[in-house]
């Protein structure tokens, strides 16, 4: 068996996942980079360029590609890493989409709400009971010592933005799925994090740089900065550490102060 913690970072071809994944690397985790579609002839850009970038930093990643809102592909990859090295200790749920158009609540589409509660909120909640399962048996046979699972949500699993309602909704319901399974996991000590990125530089809000700009400039957060990957991976280096136990089920914004009420 590897002799090193796995862990699995969902959708880390780019943005905060590839930020993640070099970030857990860099502390001793072999990676696991997952993407949709995957060229392992470019190693310029997408997830061969992330595992590149992580083996020519001395660390150790391999692709699973995985479109995690498909059963089939969620179990294929959790048995292809099983196979490869036989462990995963941390699975972190990152992929997610926004919808293809934002459209007002009062005219969105049921097939644009039926995609992105599959891929943010459906997705996530059977990969991890997969990989939930995995390890609770894993850890009774004394496999992996220390398994954690992260949930990365969103501001907009507290925040009203009517102009994308069904992302809103998945991530709200994403936060639950969090607490669920702290709660369930509690008793195989399984500790499980949330994190909820703010505005975040990634290929997800580049269609809207220009009202975000705007916003931060007029004063929406408190450090009046666009986030980057790195704050998040910030984050989610301190759970895998495990620095963050004890906060199982809880979560924590990463938003420049987004969440603070301010007079
Ligand atoms: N960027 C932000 O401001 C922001 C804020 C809050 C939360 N988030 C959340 O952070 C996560 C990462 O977002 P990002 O900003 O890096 O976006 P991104 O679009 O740059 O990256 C998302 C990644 O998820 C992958 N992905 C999409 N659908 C997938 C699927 N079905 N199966 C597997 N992988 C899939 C994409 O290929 C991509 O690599 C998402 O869950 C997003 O909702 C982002």
């Amino acid at each position: 068996m590897h002799d090193k913690p796995v862990a699995l970072v969902t959708g880390s071809a780019r943005g905060i996942g590839r930020g993640i994944a070099i970030r857990l690397a860099r502390e001793g985790f072999t990676v696991a980079i997952n993407g949709v579609t995957v060229d392992p002839g470019d190693t310029t850009q997408g997830a061969y360029e992330v595992k590149t970038s992580i083996e020519l930093a001395g660390g150790q990643a391999d692709v699973f590609p995985a479109d995690i809102s498909s059963v089939e592909q969620r179990q294929a990859m959790i048995d292809a890493i099983e196979k490869r090295w036989g462990r995963i200790d941390l699975l972190v749920n990152n992929a997610g989409v926004a919808p293809k158009v934002r459209l007002d609540i009062l005219e969105s589409t049921e097939d644009s709400f039926e995609r992105v509660i599959n891929i943010n909120l459906q997705g996530p909640y059977f990969l991890t009971q997969l990989v939930a399962n995995k390890m609770i048996a894993w850890k009774q046979v004394g496999k992996i010592p220390n398994p954690r699972i992260l949930f990365v949500t969103s501001i907009s699993a507290y925040t009203s933005s009517p102009s994308r309602g069904e992302y809103c909704v998945s991530k709200a319901g994403l936060s639950m799925v969090a607490k669920l399974f702290a709660h369930r996991l509690g008793e195989y000590g399984i500790p499980v994090l949330e994190v909820c990125p703010g505005i975040i530089k990634t290929r997800m809000t580049a269609g809207v740089t220009d009202k975000y700009d705007k916003l931060i400039a007029e004063g929406l957060l408190i450090d009046k900065r666009w986030g980057q990957p790195e704050d998040v991976a910030g984050v989610v280096s301190a759970f895998a550490r495990g620095n963050l136990d004890y906060s199982t089920g809880e979560r924590i914004e990463v938003g420049g102060g987004f969440g603070v009420r301010r007079l």
